[in-house]
């Protein structure tokens, strides 16, 4: 039987891998999250099997029939815009799983006392347990705070309590820490008292609260990220003290793979992620919204005459931000393209890898419109075309564009990599004011002398065009 319950482990294991590599790719993302899923389904079933007595089963099963009824139906309903913030509710679930599993260890094994596998050393159990404990519970209410900002329940801008923060935050860690360490001394005696395991989850939970607080709303992609990878790790940990695989493997490529998302999207922030979680950053603050920067004055234009010169282009490029999302103006852009096509002109789209507020933002947003994934180019493959390109439709798209990353070294975005708008002949940007995105700064390429702004909702903006278009 164990034999079996392996190797459908190992296929399950396969299959994640699979469904990962499936995910580096828009065209087979799909494809491989149903390969995961799948895996998921062969390694619950494998777990049923390991179990054995089937009086288990029907707890598993009730809650599963449960997680399914809760779980289904926002992840069917949530809006595009909305889905780092279902994502941070799931990642906080399973944070809270791993605490839970770590305590239901600790009342089982009589305080750990009891805790032994088949062969191995106790200590490491009771360590990995504790360690699940303390970052299961840091995750699960860390997670829950990021749920809340996004959503705009709590305020989206940083909450500290200034200088105090990091001590505050360091006496929490050490609490936990000395809370952990009593728990583990028990371990080998007759069992510590389960207030001091108590303790491990109330206190690691405070900190995960005080931690994710100071942190703008903006950033919290990159936060969520970060708490996936540390409840992949907290899960692999509880996978140890289980001795069980499926658990220690999953775990570690939620990890692995948490974490390297993490440094991708910090990296192309230009941004430590230290930074990041010492917050401050990215609070939705709006810059001053000012059609006019030194003697330089932005020029405002209307759908006619942005319609005329596009219908004048050989090449346009469109540039998606996080405005597109906000306005939904996916399809109408689609709209507009078509129009476009139709005469000749050839219409690519350049994709930032930090453009919007969740990786893959606009890929999705316009694979949902049907726009094809040869027409969408990363930044390294588009930077060179905008020199040859006569118009540039910046739609929605505020840091990604802008030039002061690569000219201005006193700019707090300056190093970032960004794409090379300025460049083309002449850039038509799409917003409803003069606002800075989220990085709260000022954007020169709104003054530039090929720039003209179309103001107003990009999807309203963005059909006038194309209604203008139609009629030249
Ligand atoms: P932003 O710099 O945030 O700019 C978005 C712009 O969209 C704003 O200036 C806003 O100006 C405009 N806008 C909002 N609603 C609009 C609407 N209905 N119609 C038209 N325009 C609208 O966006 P971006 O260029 O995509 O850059 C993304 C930023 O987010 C980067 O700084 C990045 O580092 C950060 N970030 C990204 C991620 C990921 S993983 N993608 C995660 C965290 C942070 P108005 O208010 O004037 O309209």
């Amino acid at each position: 039987m164990d034999i079996l319950v392996y190797a459908l482990y190992i296929v399950a294991f396969a299959m994640f891998i699979l469904g990962l590599s499936g995910l580096t790719a828009p065209r087979s993302a799909v494809r491989g999250n149903k390969i995961a899923a799948a895996g998921m389904a062969v390694a619950f079933v494998a777990t049923l099997i390991h179990i054995r007595e089937t009086s288990s089963w029907l707890i598993i099963i009730i809650a599963l029939v449960v997680g399914v009824i809760i779980g289904i139906p926002p992840a069917r309903k949530v809006k595009m815009t909305a889905v780092p913030q279902l994502v941070a509710l799931f990642n906080g679930v399973g944070g809270g799983t791993v605490a839970l599993i770590a305590w239901g260890e600790f009342i089982e094994s009589d305080g750990f006392t009891g805790l032994h596998v088949a062969s191995g050393p106790v200590l490491p159990l009771v360590i990995a347990s504790l360690f699940a404990a303390i970052i299961g519970s840091l995750s699960f209410w860390g997670s829950i705070v990021a749920f809340m900002k996004l959503q705009q329940i709590l305020p989206g801008h940083p909450l500290s309590v200034g200088r105090l923060q990091q001590p505050l935050n360091a006496i929490l860690f050490l609490g936990a820490v000395v809370a952990a360490v009593i728990v583990g001394l028990g371990s080998v005696s007759t069992g510590a008292d389960p207030v001091w395991f108590i303790a491990i989850l109330v206190v690691a939970g405070i900190l995960g609260v005080t931690t994710v607080l100071p942190i703008g709303g903006a950033d919290m992609p990159v936060v969520i990220s970060l708490l996936n990878a540390l409840t992949g790790l907290s899960a692999a940990a509880a996978g140890l003290a289980l001795n069980n695989i499926a658990m220690i493997v999953a775990g570690m490529i939620v990890g692995a793979s948490g974490t390297i998302l993490t440094n991708l999207m910090a990296k192309a922030m230009n941004r430590s992620i230290l930074s990041i979680v010492a917050g401050g950053f990215g609070g939705g603050t709006k810059g001053a919204a000012s059609a006019s920067s030194g003697d330089q004055i932005a020029k405002s234009t209307s759908a006619a005459d942005a319609a005329i010169k596009l219908a004048y282009a050989n090449q346009v490029i469109v540039v998606p931000g996080y405005g597109l999302a906000v306005a939904q103006a996916q399809h109408a852009v689609k709209d507009m393209a078509k129009v476009l096509e139709a005469r000749g002109i050839e219409v690519k789209y350049a994709i930032h890898p930090v453009a919007g507020r969740m990786p893959g933002h606009m890929n999705v947003l316009l694979a949902e419109a049907d726009v094809s994934y040869d027409a969408m180019k990363e930044m390294d493959d588009i930077n060179g075309e905008f020199s040859r390109t006569d118009v540039t439709i910046v739609i929605g798209a505020n840091d990604v564009t802008n030039p002061a990353a690569r000219t201005d070294p006193n700019s707090p975005i300056f190093g970032m990599p960004v794409l090379n708008v300025t460049e083309s002949r002449s850039v038509i940007v799409l917003k409803r004011s003069m606002s800075s995105g989220f990085a709260g700064i000022e954007n020169p390429l709104f003054f530039g002398a090929n720039t003209t702004m179309l103001f107003g909702d990009a999807k309203k903006s963005v059909a006038q065009v194309t209604e203008e278009l139609k009629a030249l």
